[in-house]
């Protein structure tokens, strides 16, 4: 991409000058997963690398909710977040009041939050899980409430797919991801019969349950990336966002990545354009409510105490 060349040395100038560093998700697209990000991961990593983080600002190359999660866990740093219209279907499936009708409902039982929520929504919760860790939240929080069940929102289908890994009950909620659950096992099969038996499905489990269950594997971005490092499979089909196929070819050659997927709308918000006016102008920048973002911070800590 030489005509991009420009514009990624002013942005790898301005983190200087700023103090500044880019925290991307593995969705990015390529020109910023590999020529400005610092850090790249899942939403886990993001989140733990947010709390190391020890430059005065921080760009979020994601979406909202993950820009959020970095100003709660950093209320005295800048967060930047390039464009604050990328937004994630599932967290804005479940509001602050949604929670608290459904503990009220369930009194009791222990409300486990997906981390693509708003601030709000995690202030409201006991803890947060990634699709990286949500079996072990949900196993930790389930044996300390000494219960045998819990509330995992807003993702009906990432609740189903870990209903199916634990002997604990989930009750679900009805929010899903607008890529993911377009995804369908006729599509798979369909995909398996032109490419033949070598090749290895992997899905998100934010994918529906049949489509997860007709995978080879599924994990979150940063367990699939582990994945087709430790496997060196020959042939993959990746049930995900379309950057991460394309930002893995250069770590794995040895891997033909089949081309069949669907984009995020809000992660493809994020631009190079974007990000390095973010840097110029330090702006737009995220505010959470002190008050909300530390009862928010409880939840991610409890998570991230959990580990992956
Ligand atoms: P990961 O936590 O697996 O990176 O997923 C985030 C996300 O938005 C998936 O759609
Ligand atoms: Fe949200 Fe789905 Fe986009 Fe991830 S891929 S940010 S879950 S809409």
């Amino acid at each position: 991409w030489p005509q991009l060349a420009p514009l990624v040395a002013e942005i790898n100038r301005l983190k200087i000058d700023r103090d500044a560093v880019i925290l991307a998700h593995n969705y990015m697209r390529p020109e910023i997963f590999h020529c400005v990000a610092d850090i790249t991961g899942d939403s886990l990593a993001l989140a733990q690398k947010a709390v190391e983080a020890t430059a005065s600002v921080i760009v979020m190359a994601g979406v909202h909710f993950m820009a959020e999660t970095a100003k709660v866990l950093n209320p005295d740093k800048v967060v930047l977040m390039p464009d604050l219209q990328a937004g994630c279907s599932l967290a804005e499936a479940i509001t602050a009041d949604d929670v608290r009708r459904l503990k009220a409902e369930h009194p009791g039982l222990p409300v486990v939050v997906y981390v693509n929520t708003s601030a709000e929504v995690k202030a409201e919760a006991d803890v947060c899980c990634t699709s990286g860790n949500a079996v072990q939240v949900v196993e930790s929080i389930c044996a300390e409430w000494g219960v045998d069940r819990c509330l995992l929102l807003p993702d009906r289908y990432l609740a189903e797919n870990i209903a199916a890994q634990t002997r604990y009950g989930i009750i679900s909620f009805p929010g899903a991801c607008e890529v993911h659950e377009l995804y369908t096992p006729e599509d798979i099969a369909d995909i398996r019969d032109s490419f033949g038996d070598d090749l290895v499905v992997i899905a998100h489990p934010e994918c529906p349950r049949p489509v997860v269950e007709a995978a080879d594997f599924a994990g979150s971005t940063a367990q699939m990336i582990d994945f087709i490092r430790d496997q060196s499979p020959a042939r993959v089909l990746l049930v995900t966002e379309c950057s991460m196929g394309e930002n893995l070819m250069a770590s794995a050659p040895q891997t033909e990545f089949i081309r069949a997927c669907n984009m995020c709308p809000h992660m493809k918000r994020i631009t190079l354009e974007k990000i390095r006016d973010s840097l110029l102008t330090l702006d737009p920048q995220i505010t959470v409510d002190p008050a909300i973002a530390h009862k928010a911070r409880l939840s991610v800590d409890r998570m991230l105490a959990c580990g992956r």
